[in-house]
C-alpha cells in the first residue's frame, strides 16, 4: 500500500519524508489556506521534496475553465496530479485531460456511481472522503470495498486513494480491503508508529543494558 500525506505543510512533509515512507502528497483548498503561500510556489516546494504524485487542485467550475487552469497546474512538475471535483464538468475535463496525458485525481467522491464514472472518464486516482461520511453516520470504508469490487470487475486502472482518514484504524481497514493508497493527515501518521507497550518495552531495555558488565 501507498502512503500519501494529506497537508500543504512543508514541515510536515519534509518530516514524514525523512522517515523513508511518503510515497505522495495530496493537498486541497482547505488545506492551502492555512499555509500562507502563492499556490504554485507551495506546489513547486513539495514535488522538489517527494518525487512521487503529488495532488493540486482546480477550482474552475466548467469544464472548458477547468482544462487551461489543470494545464497550468501540470506545467509546475512532471510529477502534479491535478485534483478535480466529481460531477459533469469535472467528468468532461478529466476525460480531455487524460487523452492529453495528464493525471487526475477525481476527489470529493461519496458514491460508487461516483467512482465508477471517474474510471469511465480515465481518472488515474479517485478519492473516496471516508471520514466525512462516517460523520454522517454512513459506512466510510464500505464505500471504499464495493469501488474496489467494481473496478477489479473490469480491470480499472484507476488506484483508490482512501481520503478524509480521522485514526490509524481507517489506515488499517483501507489495508485490510486493499486500497491502493492512504491519503493520511500527520497526527494520524505519528499516532500510526508508536504504541504505548513500544514504548514501556525500549524504557525497560535500555534500563536493563545499564546492568549488563562491558
Ligand atoms: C483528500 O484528498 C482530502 O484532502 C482530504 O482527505 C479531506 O479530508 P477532510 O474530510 O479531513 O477534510
Amino acid at each position: 500500500m501507498k502512503f500519501f500525506l494529506d497537508t500543504a505543510n512543508l514541515e510536515e512533509i519534509k518530516t514524514v519524508a525523512s522517515w523513508g515512507i511518503l510515497d505522495g502528497v495530496t493537498t486541497n483548498p482547505s488545506l492551502v489556506s492555512k499555509e500562507n503561500r502563492p499556490f504554485k510556489d507551495l506546489v513547486a516546494e513539495i514535488c522538489r521534496i517527494v518525487p512521487g504524485p503529488i495532488s493540486a487542485e482546480c477550482v474552475a467550475s466548467e469544464a472548458a475553465a477547468i482544462v487551461p487552469e489543470a494545464k497550468e497546474l501540470a506545467a509546475i512538475a512532471p510529477n502534479v496530479v491535478i485534483k478535480i471535483p466529481v460531477g459533469i464538468e469535472g467528468l468532461k475535463a478529466t476525460k480531455a485531460l487524460a487523452a492529453a496525458g495528464v493525471k487526475v485525481n477525481m476527489t470529493l467522491v461519496f458514491s460508487s456511481g461516483q467512482a465508477l464514472l471517474a474510471a469511465k472518464a480515465g481518472a488515474s486516482f479517485v478519492s473516496p472522503f471516508i471520514g466525512r461520511l462516517d460523520d454522517i453516520s454512513q459506512d466510510g470504508m464500505a464505500l471504499v470495498e464495493e469501488i474496489a469490487a467494481i473496478y477489479a470487475n473490469y480491470d480499472f486502472p484507476t488506484e483508490i486513494i482512501v481520503a478524509s482518514i480521522r485514526h490509524p484504524r481507517h489506515v488499517i481497514e483501507a489495508a485490510l480491503v486493499g486500497a491502493h493508497i492512504a491519503t493520511v493527515p500527520f497526527a494520524v501518521m505519528e499516532k500510526l508508529v508508536r504504541h504505548p507497550l513500544t514504548d514501556i518495552g525500549i524504557a525497560r531495555f535500555l534500563k536493563d543494558w545499564g546492568k549488563v558488565k562491558s
